[in-house]
Protein backbone atom coordinates (compact mmCIF):
# COMPACT_ATOMS: atom_id res chain seq x y z
CA UNK A 1 0.00 0.00 0.00
CA UNK A 2 0.96 3.67 -0.63
CA UNK A 3 1.72 5.90 2.04
CA UNK A 4 -0.34 8.41 -0.37
CA UNK A 5 -3.25 6.29 -0.63
CA UNK A 6 -3.32 7.13 3.95
CA UNK A 7 -3.40 10.97 3.60
CA UNK A 8 -7.00 10.92 4.70
CA UNK A 9 -6.00 8.78 7.73
CA UNK A 10 -3.70 11.30 9.24
CA UNK A 11 -6.47 13.07 11.22
CA UNK A 12 -6.36 10.07 13.80
CA UNK A 13 -2.58 9.86 14.36
CA UNK A 14 -1.98 10.45 18.18
CA UNK A 15 0.61 11.26 19.66
CA UNK A 16 2.22 8.17 20.13
CA UNK A 17 2.42 7.45 16.83
CA UNK A 18 4.09 10.93 15.86
CA UNK A 19 6.74 10.41 18.29
CA UNK A 20 7.25 7.21 16.51
CA UNK A 21 8.43 8.98 13.74
CA UNK A 22 10.38 11.33 16.09
CA UNK A 23 7.73 13.86 15.43
CA UNK A 24 7.04 16.44 17.74
CA UNK A 25 4.17 18.22 18.48
CA UNK A 26 5.31 21.11 17.89
CA UNK A 27 5.79 19.86 14.20
CA UNK A 28 2.24 18.54 14.10
CA UNK A 29 0.47 21.71 15.54
CA UNK A 30 -1.85 23.64 13.35
CA UNK A 31 -0.91 27.16 12.38
CA UNK A 32 -3.65 29.52 14.64
CA UNK A 33 -4.21 31.43 11.44
CA UNK A 34 -5.16 29.15 8.58
CA UNK A 35 -5.58 25.72 10.18
CA UNK A 36 -2.95 24.46 8.68
CA UNK A 37 -0.74 21.62 9.69
CA UNK A 38 2.66 23.05 10.16
CA UNK A 39 4.17 19.97 8.72
CA UNK A 40 2.37 19.04 5.95
CA UNK A 41 0.85 15.92 5.02
CA UNK A 42 3.41 16.03 1.86
CA UNK A 43 6.52 16.09 4.14
CA UNK A 44 5.19 13.52 6.32
CA UNK A 45 4.54 11.25 3.79
CA UNK A 46 7.71 11.98 2.83
CA UNK A 47 8.67 10.74 6.42
CA UNK A 48 7.07 8.09 6.38
CA UNK A 49 8.60 6.21 2.95
CA UNK A 50 11.40 7.37 4.60
CA UNK A 51 11.16 4.99 7.92
CA UNK A 52 9.95 2.32 5.15
CA UNK A 53 10.60 0.32 7.86
CA UNK A 54 8.17 0.83 10.13
CA UNK A 55 5.77 1.80 7.67
CA UNK A 56 3.53 -1.29 7.99
CA UNK A 57 4.14 -1.45 12.02
CA UNK A 58 3.42 3.04 12.01
CA UNK A 59 -0.25 1.67 10.50
CA UNK A 60 -0.64 -1.32 12.27
CA UNK A 61 -0.21 1.21 15.23
CA UNK A 62 -2.22 4.25 14.23
CA UNK A 63 -6.47 4.46 14.88
CA UNK A 64 -8.29 4.82 12.15
CA UNK A 65 -11.38 6.60 13.05
CA UNK A 66 -14.30 5.46 11.45
CA UNK A 67 -17.53 6.97 10.93
CA UNK A 68 -19.62 3.57 11.52
CA UNK A 69 -23.08 4.99 11.05
CA UNK A 70 -22.05 6.39 7.26
CA UNK A 71 -21.14 3.31 5.57
CA UNK A 72 -23.57 0.90 4.39
CA UNK A 73 -25.04 -1.51 6.47
CA UNK A 74 -23.19 -5.00 5.00
CA UNK A 75 -20.00 -3.23 6.24
CA UNK A 76 -21.05 -2.04 9.39
CA UNK A 77 -22.10 -5.51 10.40
CA UNK A 78 -18.65 -6.79 9.36
CA UNK A 79 -16.89 -4.52 11.59
CA UNK A 80 -19.24 -5.40 14.44
CA UNK A 81 -19.05 -8.85 14.01
CA UNK A 82 -15.35 -9.16 13.79
CA UNK A 83 -14.45 -7.04 17.06
CA UNK A 84 -16.90 -8.21 19.03
CA UNK A 85 -16.11 -11.60 19.17
CA UNK A 86 -16.82 -14.42 20.42
CA UNK A 87 -20.13 -13.95 21.16
CA UNK A 88 -22.38 -16.85 22.60
CA UNK A 89 -24.87 -18.56 20.62
CA UNK A 90 -28.42 -18.83 21.64
CA UNK A 91 -30.55 -21.80 19.80
CA UNK A 92 -33.95 -19.81 20.30
CA UNK A 93 -37.07 -22.04 20.32
CA UNK A 94 -40.11 -20.25 19.88
CA UNK A 95 -43.96 -21.76 18.68
CA UNK A 96 -46.76 -20.49 16.69
CA UNK A 97 -50.37 -21.99 16.72
CA UNK A 98 -50.19 -22.07 13.18
CA UNK A 99 -46.41 -23.52 12.04
CA UNK A 100 -45.83 -25.21 15.62
CA UNK A 101 -42.25 -24.88 16.76
CA UNK A 102 -39.15 -23.01 15.29
CA UNK A 103 -35.39 -22.60 15.79
CA UNK A 104 -32.77 -20.69 14.21
CA UNK A 105 -29.81 -19.09 16.02
CA UNK A 106 -28.61 -15.95 17.35
CA UNK A 107 -24.50 -14.66 18.17
CA UNK A 108 -26.62 -10.76 18.93
CA UNK A 109 -27.42 -12.38 22.34
CA UNK A 110 -26.03 -11.97 25.57
CA UNK A 111 -27.64 -12.25 29.35
CA UNK A 112 -27.81 -8.81 30.75
CA UNK A 113 -28.01 -8.94 34.31
CA UNK A 114 -29.43 -10.84 37.14
CA UNK A 115 -32.31 -10.27 39.81
CA UNK A 116 -34.35 -10.75 37.48
CA UNK A 117 -32.22 -12.57 35.45
CA UNK A 118 -32.32 -11.04 31.64
CA UNK A 119 -31.52 -12.69 28.11
CA UNK A 120 -31.20 -10.36 24.76
CA UNK A 121 -31.33 -10.80 21.45
CA UNK A 122 -30.84 -8.81 18.28
CA UNK A 123 -33.01 -10.09 15.07
CA UNK A 124 -33.03 -8.55 11.77
CA UNK A 125 -35.66 -8.75 8.82
CA UNK A 126 -34.66 -11.49 7.01
CA UNK A 127 -32.38 -10.49 4.18
CA UNK A 128 -34.33 -10.64 1.51
CA UNK A 129 -37.70 -9.24 1.92
CA UNK A 130 -39.50 -7.11 4.37
CA UNK A 131 -40.32 -9.49 6.77
CA UNK A 132 -39.39 -9.90 10.19
CA UNK A 133 -37.35 -13.75 10.96
CA UNK A 134 -40.06 -16.47 12.00
CA UNK A 135 -38.49 -16.21 15.51
CA UNK A 136 -38.95 -12.33 15.90
CA UNK A 137 -42.94 -13.28 15.15
CA UNK A 138 -43.38 -15.77 17.53
CA UNK A 139 -41.14 -13.93 20.21
CA UNK A 140 -43.44 -10.60 19.55
CA UNK A 141 -47.12 -12.70 18.94
CA UNK A 142 -46.56 -15.10 21.60
CA UNK A 143 -44.31 -13.09 24.16
CA UNK A 144 -42.20 -16.50 24.40
CA UNK A 145 -39.08 -18.29 23.62
CA UNK A 146 -35.69 -20.65 24.84
CA UNK A 147 -32.94 -20.06 24.74
CA UNK A 148 -30.36 -23.26 24.40
CA UNK A 149 -27.02 -22.23 24.55
CA UNK A 150 -24.73 -24.37 21.97
CA UNK A 151 -21.94 -26.41 22.99
CA UNK A 152 -19.10 -28.71 20.29
CA UNK A 153 -21.49 -31.71 20.65
CA UNK A 154 -24.67 -29.60 18.86
CA UNK A 155 -22.81 -26.84 17.01
CA UNK A 156 -23.26 -28.49 13.84
CA UNK A 157 -27.03 -29.00 14.21
CA UNK A 158 -26.94 -25.64 15.23
CA UNK A 159 -25.65 -24.02 11.48
CA UNK A 160 -28.57 -26.54 10.41
CA UNK A 161 -30.85 -24.35 12.61
CA UNK A 162 -30.18 -21.43 10.41
CA UNK A 163 -30.90 -23.19 6.60
CA UNK A 164 -33.87 -21.39 5.44
CA UNK A 165 -36.45 -24.46 5.02
CA UNK A 166 -39.41 -24.39 2.91
CA UNK A 167 -42.44 -23.52 5.63
CA UNK A 168 -43.65 -26.58 7.26
CA UNK A 169 -40.27 -28.61 7.74
CA UNK A 170 -39.22 -28.59 10.91
CA UNK A 171 -35.57 -27.29 11.33
CA UNK A 172 -35.35 -29.67 14.89
CA UNK A 173 -35.78 -32.61 12.82
CA UNK A 174 -33.36 -31.68 10.04
CA UNK A 175 -31.04 -31.47 12.62
CA UNK A 176 -31.38 -34.29 14.17
CA UNK A 177 -32.28 -32.49 17.60
CA UNK A 178 -34.90 -33.06 19.47
CA UNK A 179 -36.86 -31.59 21.73
CA UNK A 180 -38.31 -31.46 25.50
CA UNK A 181 -41.36 -29.65 26.92
CA UNK A 182 -40.82 -26.71 29.04
CA UNK A 183 -41.99 -25.98 32.49
CA UNK A 184 -43.23 -22.37 32.00
CA UNK A 185 -43.52 -21.20 28.59
CA UNK A 186 -44.92 -23.20 25.68
CA UNK A 187 -42.18 -23.26 23.38
CA UNK A 188 -40.09 -26.59 24.30
CA UNK A 189 -36.53 -26.75 24.79
CA UNK A 190 -33.21 -28.40 23.26
CA UNK A 191 -32.65 -31.95 24.76
CA UNK A 192 -29.02 -31.88 23.60
CA UNK A 193 -28.48 -28.58 24.84
CA UNK A 194 -26.20 -28.30 27.61
CA UNK A 195 -28.03 -24.80 29.17
CA UNK A 196 -31.47 -23.68 28.11
CA UNK A 197 -33.45 -20.63 29.58
CA UNK A 198 -37.13 -20.07 29.17
CA UNK A 199 -37.90 -16.57 28.76
CA UNK A 200 -40.87 -14.40 28.83
CA UNK A 201 -40.95 -11.45 26.82
CA UNK A 202 -40.12 -7.92 28.75
CA UNK A 203 -39.46 -5.16 25.88
CA UNK A 204 -40.04 -5.66 22.42
CA UNK A 205 -37.73 -3.03 20.60
CA UNK A 206 -38.29 -1.58 17.54
CA UNK A 207 -34.26 -0.09 16.92
CA UNK A 208 -34.78 0.84 13.20
CA UNK A 209 -37.14 -0.06 10.27
CA UNK A 210 -35.64 -3.87 10.08
CA UNK A 211 -33.97 -4.43 13.83
CA UNK A 212 -35.62 -5.56 16.77
CA UNK A 213 -34.33 -6.77 20.11
CA UNK A 214 -36.43 -8.79 22.71
CA UNK A 215 -35.02 -8.62 26.38
CA UNK A 216 -36.80 -11.23 28.10
CA UNK A 217 -36.82 -12.40 31.55
CA UNK A 218 -35.76 -15.80 32.53
CA UNK A 219 -38.53 -17.78 34.11
CA UNK A 220 -36.93 -20.89 34.46
CA UNK A 221 -33.11 -22.81 33.82
CA UNK A 222 -32.07 -26.29 32.75
CA UNK A 223 -28.62 -27.38 32.76
CA UNK A 224 -27.73 -30.96 31.89
CA UNK A 225 -26.29 -33.18 34.33
CA UNK A 226 -23.39 -33.29 35.61
CA UNK A 227 -22.54 -29.77 35.06
CA UNK A 228 -23.29 -27.84 38.14
CA UNK A 229 -20.74 -27.85 40.37
CA UNK A 230 -22.56 -27.09 43.88
CA UNK A 231 -19.53 -26.30 45.87
CA UNK A 232 -18.50 -23.11 43.97
CA UNK A 233 -22.43 -23.02 42.60
CA UNK A 234 -20.70 -22.06 39.31
CA UNK A 235 -20.84 -24.23 36.23
CA UNK A 236 -17.75 -26.97 35.93
CA UNK A 237 -16.11 -25.28 33.30
CA UNK A 238 -13.64 -28.09 32.43
CA UNK A 239 -17.01 -29.87 31.33
CA UNK A 240 -18.71 -27.02 29.87
CA UNK A 241 -17.25 -26.76 26.07
CA UNK A 242 -19.40 -23.60 24.63
CA UNK A 243 -18.82 -22.96 20.71
CA UNK A 244 -18.75 -18.77 20.32
CA UNK A 245 -19.20 -16.93 16.98
CA UNK A 246 -16.50 -15.42 15.32
CA UNK A 247 -17.26 -13.82 11.83
CA UNK A 248 -18.27 -14.85 8.79
CA UNK A 249 -17.92 -19.19 8.76
CA UNK A 250 -15.47 -18.70 11.95
CA UNK A 251 -16.39 -20.08 15.15
CA UNK A 252 -14.22 -20.80 18.13
CA UNK A 253 -13.99 -23.75 21.01
CA UNK A 254 -11.56 -24.75 23.74
CA UNK A 255 -11.30 -21.51 25.25
CA UNK A 256 -7.95 -20.89 26.88
CA UNK A 257 -9.04 -20.51 30.73
CA UNK A 258 -6.80 -18.14 33.14
CA UNK A 259 -7.51 -16.65 36.41
CA UNK A 260 -6.94 -12.87 37.15
CA UNK A 261 -8.22 -11.45 40.47
CA UNK A 262 -9.43 -7.95 40.39
CA UNK A 263 -7.41 -6.47 43.36
CA UNK A 264 -8.67 -4.06 46.03
CA UNK A 265 -7.17 -0.28 45.77
CA UNK A 266 -4.64 -1.16 48.49
CA UNK A 267 -3.80 -4.20 46.94
CA UNK A 268 -3.59 -2.11 43.29
CA UNK A 269 -1.22 0.81 45.74
CA UNK A 270 1.23 -1.43 46.92
CA UNK A 271 2.07 -3.29 43.86
CA UNK A 272 4.71 -2.20 41.98
CA UNK A 273 3.19 -1.40 39.10
C1 LIG B 1 -24.18 -18.64 14.31
C2 LIG B 1 -25.31 -17.81 13.76
C3 LIG B 1 -25.69 -16.65 14.41
C4 LIG B 1 -26.74 -15.87 13.91
N1 LIG B 1 -27.09 -14.73 14.58
C5 LIG B 1 -28.12 -13.98 14.15
C6 LIG B 1 -28.52 -12.82 14.88
O1 LIG B 1 -27.96 -12.49 15.91
N2 LIG B 1 -29.57 -12.12 14.42
C7 LIG B 1 -30.25 -12.49 13.29
O2 LIG B 1 -31.23 -11.82 12.91
N3 LIG B 1 -29.90 -13.58 12.57
C8 LIG B 1 -28.86 -14.33 12.99
N4 LIG B 1 -28.50 -15.48 12.29
C9 LIG B 1 -29.26 -15.86 11.13
C10 LIG B 1 -30.54 -16.63 11.51
O3 LIG B 1 -30.25 -17.74 12.31
C11 LIG B 1 -31.23 -17.10 10.22
O4 LIG B 1 -31.64 -15.97 9.48
C12 LIG B 1 -32.40 -18.04 10.47
O5 LIG B 1 -32.74 -18.67 9.24
C13 LIG B 1 -33.62 -17.32 10.98
O6 LIG B 1 -34.63 -18.29 11.13
P1 LIG B 1 -36.14 -17.98 11.46
O7 LIG B 1 -36.72 -17.22 10.30
O8 LIG B 1 -36.73 -19.33 11.63
O9 LIG B 1 -36.17 -17.16 12.72
C14 LIG B 1 -27.43 -16.25 12.73
C15 LIG B 1 -27.02 -17.42 12.06
C16 LIG B 1 -25.96 -18.18 12.56
C17 LIG B 1 -25.55 -19.43 11.83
Amino acid sequence: MQASEHADCFESIDQQALEHFGMTQKQNRLYPACGQRLFPASAMIRRLQRYSESFDRFFSEASLRIDINALPVAAQYKLICSTVIPRPIALVTTWSPSDGHNAAPFSYFNAMGENPPIMVLGIEHRPDSETLKDTGINIRDTGQFVINLVDEPIAEAMSTCAVDFPKGMSEIEAAGLSLMPSECVKPGRVAESPVSYECELMHWLHVSPRRYMAVGKVLMMHVRDGLYDPETGYIDHSKYKPVGRYFGRLYTKEHKVFEMPVPSYEQWLSSDK
